[in-house]
């Protein structure tokens, strides 16, 4: 690998190409070629997932200002939660010639040949928050992220733990709903299995529905109102993210009950509005998912383009919340 020489001066090329018109990459983003780039600078192309939440929002703002800040041009890309925008990116980042990949990918599976394609262009990839399913591991230098499974765990433990304040209905069974997060992607994977296997310890504890809101506002909103219509009897709301956890607020509210009372919510991220909402009563316990990846990631980019040995994967240390933390943690929030 060519050791680089960071240059002071930062650039941040936003990509906009729009990606119907960007077949296979070929007529995909008017930023400059960083292989004739001899003045040292690294070029990074970014694949994000969307703007779905507000975790992605603080996420995409880490790493482009971190990128500024570091001179390191950023190629950004927002592939509006499709795998295919996704892979399209990819493809052009490798034709481009970019010196290092990034990628939160959308989903888990799917990736193999992309990855095959930047192995064989000789251009390093390194994940980001969510990983691949993919056969052969050396198709990327390594995974910058949460513990996933981890992060349902601390869900799941907190139930147990608070399982007879749960049962709200008194009935002696916790009826759970779960809003789960984009289906095929590893935090939704994850998160319902470490959650599964915790509250496996109590048999009072039921998940008697689940269902994908997307990681999104609406998205939790329309599940839970179809959840209400159809079941009166329900005891807790376990949303795989802080947005589908809010948009379950505004329906539990609008179906006249009291979120966090007639219904406990937990949830996950412990972004601003996450956290304000449990400080006001309404979710009643938040897993932190830390979207403040931009530091170590354009470390880890300049360790891979130095040839250094990297860690496979890098994981990044979180907590929990209740109510009481989130009150003393709000007024230092930054995102
Ligand atoms: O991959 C991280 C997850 O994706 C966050 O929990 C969620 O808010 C986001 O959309």
């Amino acid at each position: 690998m060519v050791k680089k020489t960071l240059v002071a001066a930062a650039a941040i090329t936003l990509s906009t190409f729009a990606l119907s018109s960007c077949g296979n990459g070929s007529e995909a983003d008017s930023g400059s070629d960083s292989s004739g780039n001899d003045d040292g600078t690294i070029t990074m192309g970014f694949a994000q997932v969307g703007a779905e939440s507000g975790w992605r929002t603080a996420n995409t703002k880490s790493i482009q200002e971190t990128a500024e800040a570091e001179g390191i041009e950023l190629k950004f890309n927002d592939a509006q939660g499709k795998q295919e925008n996704q892979i399209q990116a990819i493809r052009s980042y490798i034709q481009q010639k970019v010196d290092v990949i990034a990628f939160s990918p959308v989903v888990e599976t799917g990736f193999d040949a992309v990855l095959q394609e930047a192995k064989a262009a000789g251009i390093p990839v390194i994940l980001t928050d969510r990983a691949v399913d993919v056969e052969d591991p050396s198709l990327y230098e390594t995974f910058l992220g949460s513990d996933f499974v981890l992060e349902g765990e601390r869900a799941g433990d907190w139930l147990v733990e608070n399982a007879k304040d749960s049962d709200v209905n008194g009935d002696g069974t916790i009826n759970v709903v779960q809003l789960e997060g984009t289906t095929g992607a590893a935090p939704a994977i994850d998160r319902a299995e470490g959650f599964a296997s915790k509250i496996s310890a109590d048999d009072s504890i039921e998940v008697t529905a689940s269902q994908t809101g997307e990681f999104t506002r609406d998205g939790g909103k329309q599940v839970m109102e179809s959840f209400l219509q159809s079941d009166d009897s329900i005891d807790v709301v376990f949303a795989h993210n802080d947005d589908m956890g809010l948009g379950a607020i505004e329906a539990i509210e609008a179906a006249g009950l009291e979120p966090g009372k007639d219904i406990k919510i937990i949830t996950i991220d412990a972004v601003k509005d996450g956290m304000t909402a449990l400080a006001d009563g309404k979710i009643n316990f938040i897993v932190e998912c830390n979207p403040l990846l931009g530091p170590q990631l354009m470390d880890l980019a300049k360790k891979v383009l130095d040839g250094e040995e990297v860690p496979e994967r890098v994981v990044t240390d979180e907590g929990t919340f209740t109510q009481e933390q989130a009150i003393e943690a709000l007024p230092q929030r930054q995102y």
